[in-house]
């Protein structure tokens, strides 16, 4: 476990000022293109949601970054994947909810037949900050009448507080700063 995490970290690269000064992006890319370090987070997500949940019924995908690792654990895991997608991208009848971002403001939206009510489900994106974007997914399942059992991210962004703003739902993330 150890050493996957440390593949993970040693795999995650950060930029000042990006996209705008004094934001310190956490980039992901070499995370995506060596195949060993990709491995190592859909292995140590997989271990954690056999761990702790008895019965998942979809991995919830937050657009763009969650879909890059949800596809993946949800087959790993032998269930569903759904998006929550930024609005307008999404055919047929959706439900939406507006949000407040790091930098910026957006609408959340999903498909409105994505789940079922009863339905447990696990979200997932590539990184906490504000915690606005997962509220907003959390919302989204509530009004569907979804169970969401927690949130996964490959990273979180500790001064930002978005477990605090996340909370009672629980958050699981592989690297911290
Ligand atoms: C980023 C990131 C998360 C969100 C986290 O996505 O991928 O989805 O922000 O921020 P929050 O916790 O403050 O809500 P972004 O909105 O930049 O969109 P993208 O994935 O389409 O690039
Ligand atoms: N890195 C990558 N994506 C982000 C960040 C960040 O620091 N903040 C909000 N989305």
């Amino acid at each position: 476990r150890d050493s996957k995490l440390q593949l993970v970290v040693s795999h995650i690269r950060a930029f000042p000022d990006f996209p705008k000064k004094g934001i310190v992006f956490r980039d992901i890319c070499p995370l995506l293109k060596d195949a060993a370090a990709l491995s190592a987070v859909i292995d140590l997500f997989e271990d954690h949601v056999r761990i702790n949940y008895q019965q998942v019924d979809l991995i919830v995908g937050l657009d763009a970054r969650g879909f890059l690792f949800g596809p993946l654990l949800a087959q790993r895991l032998g269930v569903g994947f759904v998006l929550v997608r930024k609005k307008g991208k999404l055919p047929g009848a959706t439900v939406a909810v507006t949000y407040d971002l790091e930098y910026g403001t957006a609408e959340a939206e999903i498909q409105e037949d994505a789940v079922a009510p009863g339905q447990k489900v696990l979200l997932i994106d590539d990184l906490l900050a504000t915690g606005g974007t997962l509220y907003a997914a959390c919302q989204l399942m509530r009004k569907q009448q979804a169970e969401v059992l927690g949130c996964l991210v490959v990273i979180e962004l500790k001064e930002l507080q978005g477990v605090d703003k996340l909370k009672p739902q629980r958050v699981f993330s592989l690297v911290q700063y």
